[in-house]
């Protein structure tokens, strides 16, 4: 019987449908000893809805990457909770795979080797099935050709689709992205954005992607989180109407443009209040976004 604990990863492609449900209850997380507290994620509320492409957006510095590591579980909160289709996160899972920024393929291994390693190191996938399911995924990412290339034979573009093969091995219930495309160039990077956008549409796998990137999370999200500046509390949540599958063209459309001057005006106000000397007061300008 399929066991519906914490740690059990979806059984299949087809078993997705309303998998994927996080909470994020009043979690609240500080680094530093007892003299010197930084607050970095403060009383934080936030629900993830199955099947959505959620995007969280916020000024550099402002607690994305903790709180990414929080619901991976690499980290815990220090008040609140987080759940995962009603159970509580409390450690690292297959139910949720993380795409960093930072390449974490083995470089000693081939893609192939990359995208088996943790299915054969658990025992659960093994000789053709597992053989079959890597294949697949391969091509779905556009790697058979380089099946057997190490990764700093790939371009970067190639080492993100690879790392996201390795993560949908394990057929997780939730995905989560942080700032995965940052670094690489515009070019790359919107290529990248169309294609992860293609996966992402063929089977609604519960997606939570992190950028600082307005376009991108326009163009990618269901619904964009605005976070404010450091200790991250939710500014503003704005739902995407633009249809599916999209089209980058979709960005030149009014909706598009007024979502973008509404998260620049909030993203433009937070990211000013970490240049604001303490206990001088700073008078902001109002960004201009597009004509006039
Ligand atoms: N392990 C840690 N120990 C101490 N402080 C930390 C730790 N991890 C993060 N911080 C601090 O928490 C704050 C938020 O960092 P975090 O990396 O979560 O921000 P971010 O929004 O992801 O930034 P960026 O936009 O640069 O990716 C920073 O001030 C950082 O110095
Ligand atoms: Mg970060």
């Amino acid at each position: 019987m399929a066991q519906d604990t914490m740690d059990a990863p979806a059984q299949s492609a087809e078993d997705l449908a309303g998998k994927g449900r996080l909470e994020l209850k009043k979690v609240s997380k500080a680094y530093g000893d007892e003299w010197e507290q930084q607050l970095v994620i403060d009383e934080l509320d936030v629900e993830i809805r199955p099947g959505d492409l959620t995007v969280i957006v916020g000024p550099s510095g402002c607690g994305k990457s903790t709180l990414v590591n929080l619901i991976a579980g690499y980290e815990f909160p220090d008040t609140g909770e987080i759940l995962l289709d009603g159970n509580t996160v409390s450690g690292p899972g297959r139910d949720r795979m993380v795409v960093f920024q930072e390449t974490a393929l083995m470089p000693w291994q081939t893609t192939y080797q990359n995208i088996v390693f943790g299915p054969k190191l658990r025992g659960e996938l093994t000789g053709r099935a597992l053989q079959q399911e890597a294949d697949r995924l391969l091509a779905k990412v556009g790697l058979s050709e380089f099946k057997h290339k190490y990764p700093l034979q790939l371009s970067g573009g190639m080492q993100r689709r690879a790392e996201l093969a390795r993560a949908l091995i394990n057929n997780p219930r939730i995905m989560i992205m942080d700032e995965p495309f940052r670094g690489l160039d515009a070019m790359s990077r919107g290529l990248m954005q169309e294609f992860f956008l293609r996966l992402f549409e063929e089977n609604r796998r519960t997606n939570l992607f992190v950028t600082s990137e307005i376009d991108e999370a326009i163009f990618l999200a269901d619904r964009i989180i605005v976070l404010s500046n450091r200790p991250a509390k939710v500014r503003k949540v704005i739902e995407v109407n633009l249809p599916r599958p999209r089209d980058y063209k979709m960005l030149n459309s009014t909706e598009a443009y007024n979502i973008k001057r509404e998260a620049m005006a909030i993203l433009h106000e937070e990211a000013m209040k970490s240049f604001k000397p303490s206990g001088a007061s700073v008078k902001m300008a109002t960004p201009v976004v597009g004509g006039h």
